[in-house]
């Protein structure tokens, strides 16, 4: 498993459903990395292997894995199949499988464990809706999720969480400093054992909001999906 401890911020690009390989190829001529950061690529799943780990701190991700080890599956992907393809960090849980492909808290904390059982890093991902914002239901649903989600074997070292309010998803908006803060604060207080753990910030990061968000004192890094499609833009975040 990759040691977290050794980067000193965390940042995910979520590519979503987008990409080729002539995309892969231009993106990696221009992608720039330094050695203290952790710069992980999540591609959909059939580019995987195109995507270069040729230096310290470049990593493969995954955005989904199956619930199931093997067997009669059609179309599934096991945490042992990525394991095999040097990919060490998956998604989990993202608000959109959540949406569109009925992910719950269930199915998360199966695949998170059969991914840290297979020495894959699961990044869980947690957030509100608009509405159980307006209606002050964020911190509730929050704990809901984590510890519903989070299986028992996770820790500060074999698993990352994700906060990502939903409304804050693509929209260009999102929450201020301060209340990423309070919330990322609040998610590492829920319990004792979480104190520890990397909490990254995702929603509509790009270049001119990324500093400001990495250098709060409870954000480990980002979960960039829009921006981290145009490596410039990616690049600077990272930087
Ligand atoms: P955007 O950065 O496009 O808002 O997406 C965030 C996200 O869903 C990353 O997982």
């Amino acid at each position: 498993m990759i040691n977290l401890a050794n980067f000193s911020s965390i940042f995910i690009a979520n590519w979503k459903l987008n990409g080729n390989i002539d995309f892969i190829k231009h993106y990696y001529q221009k992608l720039t990395t330094n050695n203290k950061n952790c710069v992980v690529v999540c591609s959909p799943s059939i580019y995987l292997n195109a995507l270069k780990i040729d230096s310290k701190n470049m990593f493969r991700g995954a955005q989904d894995v199956s619930v199931y080890r093997e067997g009669a599956y059609t179309g599934e992907l096991s945490a042992e199949m990525l394991e095999d393809n040097n990919i060490n960090f998956c998604l989990v849980g993202h608000s959109e499988r959540r949406q569109y492909f009925s992910e719950n808290n269930e199915t998360v904390k199966l695949k998170s464990l059969n991914l840290i059982e297979t020495n894959i890093i699961p990044v869980i991902c947690i957030g509100e809706t608009l509405k159980e914002k307006e209606t002050n239901q964020t911190k509730e649903v929050l704990i809901k999720q984590i510890n519903e989600s989070v299986p028992n074997i996770s820790n500060s070292k074999n698993t990352i969480i994700a906060y990502e309010p939903i409304w804050a998803i693509g929209t260009g908006l999102t929450p201020t400093l301060e209340d990423i803060d309070e919330v990322h604060d609040f998610i590492k207080r829920i319990d004792k054992r979480f104190n520890t753990f990397k909490v990254l910030y995702g929603g509509s990061v790009k270049t001119s909001n990324s500093s400001d968000i990495v250098a709060l004192k409870n954000v480990d890094g980002c979960l960039i999906g829009g921006a981290s499609l145009k490596v410039d833009e990616f690049n600077s975040i990272i930087s």
